[in-house]
């Protein structure tokens, strides 16, 4: 039996954050290491032009330090596919043929296009300048997923009406043309550990509340100085309340091992051990947990060549698989070729 294909794709906004890792990476990771599935995670570099489009100096700097921040947690390109949507003109074709068969207000109904033209906005954009691109984001985002025929793709629940859409255009491409060759892709939602930022709101590049993968050792211990703890809490003998530290506590129970936990939480609630002191040793964890991660991002961010050359791989890889299914709309749709 052939093994069900995982697809997913992030657009590349620049450097990954704790939150990215603990939300998504970690279970795209277990994902790859499951051998019943065959994983395609692809950097949608199309996606960031939707609202982009004029800032393609950093576009490409920031796929770097995406694809840098996967390899580092142990993205494995040997095992997975790992892609730049860019690279696969199949999807762009499939984009094309979907387009044709997608009403417009299947588009337009998409929720986070709300969100999308809050972003033009800001760029003093107006709706009647929303461009033709933009929605279609979701059109395209169908295109990434059904190129490549995937069963299953892990999104945030953000994205999910996205997939509905995406089972909608693979029912009705079905129909149209008396088929059954596109798969309707069911979304694997991930069970977020929420990690909040430093300062107790959720985690976010535009927040300045988050720590990057990439940050050095010296740059987390300053940042997790800076995080709240039991606000009630002035001296270091006020008797704490763990449960009412909104950040250090939550994290010592992701990052710490049990018996770290409970000697916090005890030390804490009678008042033995001072905040900056549960920051410090919080830090220094972290620093250890994140070590080896980001001496493998040094590794390839100094051997530049090997990176590119895994992301050039990786999406000759995946074109097979996307020429396979192309080949097949076409002689649907009977386009010649
Ligand atoms: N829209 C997704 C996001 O912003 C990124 C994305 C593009 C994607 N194409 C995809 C996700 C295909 C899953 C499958 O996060
Ligand atoms: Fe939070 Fe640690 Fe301070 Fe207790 S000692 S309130 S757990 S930071």
């Amino acid at each position: 039996m052939s093994k069900k294909s995982i697809l997913s794709l992030m657009r590349p906004t620049g450097k990954l954050h704790l939150g990215h890792y603990l939300g998504v990476l970690t279970n795209w990771v277990k994902l790859q290491e499951d051998e019943t599935f065959n994983c395609f995670y692809g950097i949608a570099d199309w996606h960031a032009l939707t609202t982009k489009f004029d800032e393609t100096d950093s576009l490409k700097q920031n796929t770097k330090e995406v694809l840098l921040d996967w390899l580092a947690v142990g993205i494995d390109p040997n095992i997975s596919t790992v892609y730049l949507q860019s690279l696969i003109p199949e999807t762009a074709k499939l984009h094309i043929y979907l387009s044709m068969i997608t009403p417009m207000n299947w588009a337009e109904r998409d929720p986070t296009l709300k969100d999308m033209v809050k972003i033009m906005k800001e760029k003093g954009s107006n709706e009647d300048s929303l461009s033709y691109g933009l929605i279609g984001y979701p059109i395209l985002m169908s295109a990434d997923i059904l190129t490549f025929n995937a069963e299953y793709v892990p999104v945030g629940i953000d994205q999910v009406a996205h997939i509905e859409i995406t089972r909608d255009i693979a029912r009705r491409f079905n129909n149209i043309y008396k088929t059954d060759l596109l798969i309707e892709p069911k979304p694997k939602l991930t069970e977020i550990p929420l990690l909040k930022g430093l300062d107790g709101n959720k985690m976010g590049k535009s927040f300045h509340n988050d720590i990057k993968i990439s940050d050095t050792e010296e740059d987390t211990t300053k940042k997790i100085m800076t995080a709240i703890t039991d606000r009630s809490r002035l001296r270091k003998t006020d008797l704490g309340h763990p449960d009412e530290c909104e950040v250090v506590f939550p994290y010592w129970k992701i990052f710490g091992s049990n018996d770290e936990i409970k000697e916090i939480e005890d030390n804490c609630k009678k008042g033995l051990i001072g905040c900056a002191d549960c920051k410090r040793k919080l830090a220094c964890k972290l620093n250890q947990k994140m070590a080896p991660i980001r001496e493998k991002r040094n590794h390839y961010e100094n051997n530049p060549n090997e990176l590119k050359e895994i992301l050039i791989e990786g999406s000759k890889k995946a074109r097979v698989k996307a020429k396979e299914v192309l080949e097949q709309v076409e002689e649907k749709v009977m386009v010649f070729r």
